[in-house]
């Protein structure tokens, strides 16, 4: 494409490169960290993805030998040539990612008289018409993850999938290429050469890994730059690590919004929403969020109420936050045409909507029927829509649930030229459409932030790479089936992968009608996946925890009791999510990257590092396989029963029951049962130890708190507690808090340690009272800085 490579100059970490026919740029972002430029439509990045990233000075050197330029960071080593071909190595010289230099030779799709097939409705498969392309060698041992929402299985090689947010009600399946999110980024694992590539190109794009040619793996766009990010592992967890440098992690949210939450396409009018309430309450279910979908509106205007069905909302939310539920309600990016509507009239005088190309405001059709759209890619109207947020927050709403901004629309797909307007720069639908959604939820976060000065709660359905800053993700119109089950968790595992650590799905599924089975299975993994929402469509039947028998209803009980206890756990792994980019929700192989069976397994995954759910995702099942990675041992949850990783165990599993293995040594942390946030105030930090029957364990937990809900603990408002267990011929546990900000901090501390028949316990140098539980002891401490227990 470019020509022989000629010359290069350095300023600062940006490489310029001159080649025959234009310019390359290559800029070390981290020694593992380098980005590939080439601008083929425009000089600057106006990147949606990545926003003020630092790029750190970092040591590197250069050399040009014969045509090749080689750039040696400390990690890496990345070798250019002619045409902008580019290898990477490490730095024991071997080759991690390689440009495929062979011919391109896709399989051949024999169509025949393909009219035929047309008329009965089949579709023939299209490619793209590729402007940017870049194909890797691919090897054998390659396994590939990522890439945001997808259907079909946890590794994706064999797969090719297109990045296009699309809204298509119809049964989510393993054809489907393309879903509402757009995350053009792939994990390309190898034991020991891990990298990923985020390839920043909003445009429509695609992927294909394999399926076209088993030699190569590919990346292409219709239009935009080549702009992408080779990030150096070489551990799956440092690949995540780097992608959220570059795109951000998800900040930490406010604790309420990891209990149970309750929607349902609709929940009108209000008595119908305070009888929900009632009997969350009345029937012992815990429940922290009840959602309105868009039946709450005034004929579908965003920003309103119907006041028939809702005839004092201020008073309503009012009198569900005294009993606990906040409330989150639904807003479209549709803003309905109708001269008189607010929202509409001051949108229209300003020129805040998309136009067509002759600058007049462009209409299709949403739920209010005639609808336009915000240019969410101007400031000025992200702000207007943030201030927007005020009227919802003024009323008592808690959280904004943002929908259909792939956008959708029922008039037919927006044409790819709907101008919009980037502060003075006319960019067309094309080049926005994947980030449409992204830039609505940045307004509402923005906004939320402001009028509450809370952690803002925003769920979105589209987005692109990056969103986690922004908005949890559902994982939208999925169906009550076991396929959609099953799919779920191979899913969110990549979502996870994907930067976006707090994400879900629909808990019963939305489509179709579910039954007390499968709800029972569904809200056991529910329990387990960070965003925990049961919805449900209009027209489907009840699916409340109690909508079907008595065993339904106790199994949700169970399992949403379970989560509430495991509330400090979620919040901790949030924390760590902030920090470190890493998802709640993970595939085995991510802790266990040395064994080989972990590298595609679907049916279960880690909910942080220490627990291991191994859900039934079949209709009927009265028993499954279990595989326990190697390398450490495993404690049924239920039974206590102990077992060498590196096996497959048979595990019965009655319809109550989610097998669920605690990694042995581990600690958990548990609150006491709520039936919402907030509804006790928790002095007491309860630590569950599980000490191995028979090992040696050594392992370390971080305990967080803070006020779970302002951005104090950005200025050191909030508590850590360090948590180190060693088990030897004793056990010596020690707490030692490692910051000390939040004066509201935990009185006691319980610990219950299991597998432990001990004669004494010595806490700080003095014996200790403790009484015999199960097959474990349990005592109650003050909670001091540093505390240090030997059990014997
Ligand atoms: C879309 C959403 C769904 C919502 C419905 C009505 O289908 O994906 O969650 O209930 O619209 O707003």
């Amino acid at each position: 494409m470019l020509g022989k490579l000629l010359s290069y100059n350095v300023e600062e970490n940006k490489i310029k490169v001159a080649f025959e026919k234009g310019e390359g740029y290559i800029t070390v972002i981290k020694s593992g960290i380098i980005n590939f430029f080439v601008p083929l439509l425009r000089e600057e990045k106006l990147s949606k993805a990545v926003e003020n990233l630092t790029v750190e000075k970092c040591e590197f050197n250069t050399t040009l030998k014969d045509e090749v330029l080689t750039v040696s960071t400390e990690e890496i080593n990345v070798k250019i040539y002619s045409d902008f071909k580019v290898d990477v190595y490490d730095k024991a010289g071997s080759l991690l990612c390689e440009d495929y230099r062979g011919k391109r030779e896709p399989f051949v799709r024999r169509a025949g008289d393909f009219k035929l097939a047309e008329d009965e409705g089949h579709e023939l498969a299209k490619d793209l018409k590729d402007k940017v392309y870049v194909a890797k060698t691919m090897e054998e041992d390659m396994f590939f993850y990522g890439m945001g929402e997808r259907t079909g299985s946890l590794n994706k090689r064999g797969y090719h999938y297109r990045n296009w947010n699309t809204d298509n009600p119809n049964p989510h399946g393993e054809t489907f290429e393309q879903l509402y999110k757009s995350i053009p980024f792939l994990i390309n694992f190898r034991e020991n050469k891990s990298f990923g590539l985020f390839f920043d190109n909003t445009f429509e794009s695609s992927f294909d890994l394999g399926k076209e040619n088993p030699n190569y793996y590919s990346f292409a766009s219709v239009d935009g730059n080549l702009d992408y990010y080779f990030i150096y592992g070489p551990s799956v967890k440092e690949v995540i690590k780097g992608y959220t440098h570059i795109t951000g992690t998800t900040p930490l949210p406010q604790l309420w919004t990891l209990g149970y939450q309750q929607c349902r396409w609709s929940y009108t009018p209000e008595a119908r929403v305070r009888e929900l309430a009632k009997n969350f309450r009345e029937k012992d279910i815990p429940c922290d969020t009840l959602f309105l979908d868009i039946d709450y509106m005034d004929g579908y205007r965003v920003f309103t109420w119907d006041k028939n069905k809702f005839e004092n909302p201020e008073k309503m939310l009012k009198e569900l936050k005294e009993q606990g539920f906040k409330v989150v309600t639904i807003i479209d990016p549709g803003v309905k045409k109708d001269t008189g509507y607010k929202i509409y009239d001051e949108g229209i005088k300003k020129g805040y909507f998309a136009t067509d190309k002759d600058n007049v405001v462009y209409v299709n059709k949403v739920w209010p029927g005639d609808a336009v759209y915000p240019n969410f890619l101007s400031t000025e109207v992200r702000k207007w829509w943030a201030e927007n947020q005020k009227i919802m927050t003024e009323t008592g709403v808690s959280g904004i649930w943002n929908d259909m901004n792939e956008p959708a629309s029922f008039n037919g797909p927006l044409p790819d030229d709907v101008m919009f307007n980037e502060d003075g720069l006319k960019v067309e639908h094309r080049e926005i459409h994947n980030v449409y959604g992204q830039l609505m939820s940045k307004a509402t976060y923005n906004g939320l932030k402001a009028a509450t000065g809370k952690r803002p709660y925003v769920i979105t359905r589209a987005c692109y790479a990056g969103i986690q800053k922004y908005s949890t993700c559902w994982t939208g119109d999925n169906q009550s089936t076991w396929e959609h089950l099953r799919m779920s968790l191979p899913m969110l595992m990549n979502l996870g992968l994907s930067g976006v650590a707090f994400c879900g799905t629909d808990v019963g599924g939305f489509g179709f009608d579910c039954t007390g089975e499968l709800l029972s299975r569904w809200v056991q993994v529910g329990a387990f996946t960070p965003l925990f929402r049961n919805h449900s469509s209009m027209g489907t039947r009840d699916q409340e925890p109690w909508a079907f028998d008595e065993t339904t209803e106790a199994v949700n009980r169970k399992y949403i009791k379970l989560r509430y206890k495991l509330l400090p756990y979620f919040y901790d792994l949030m924390r760590e999510a902030e920090k470190s980019g890493l998802p709640v929700i993970r595939p085995l192989f991510l802790h266990y990257e040395n064994d080989s069976n972990t590298y595609e397994v679907n049916d279960e995954f880690l909910c942080g590092e220490n627990i291991l759910v191994a859900p039934v995702i079949e209709q009927g099942r009265k028993c499954r396989v279990v595989y326990l990675p190697k390398g450490d041992k495993w404690i049924d949850y239920w039974t206590g029963e102990e077992f060498d990783g590196g096996q497959n165990i048979i595990r019965e599993t009655p319809i109550d029951l989610c097998p669920i293995y605690i990694k042995a040594g581990a600690v958990l942390p548990y609150y006491p049962e709520q039936h919402y946030v907030g509804e006790k105030q928790i002095d007491t930090l309860e630590l569950q130890v599980f000490l191995s029957n028979s090992d040696e364990t050594s392992s370390k937990y971080i305990s967080y708190e803070d006020d779970g809900e302002s951005f104090n603990y950005r200025d050191g408002v909030y508590n850590e507690y360090e948590i180190s267990v060693e088990k030897k011929e004793v056990t010596n546990i020690n707490l030692v808090k490692t910051h000390n900000g939040y004066t509201l901090a935990y009185k006691d501390i319980k610990f219950t340690v299991n597998n432990a028949e001990p004669t004494e316990v010595i806490v700080n140098g003095e014996g200790c009272a403790f009484e015999k539980v199960g097959n474990g002891v349990e005592f109650k401490i003050t909670a001091k800085d540093d505390i240090n227990i030997v059990i014997r």
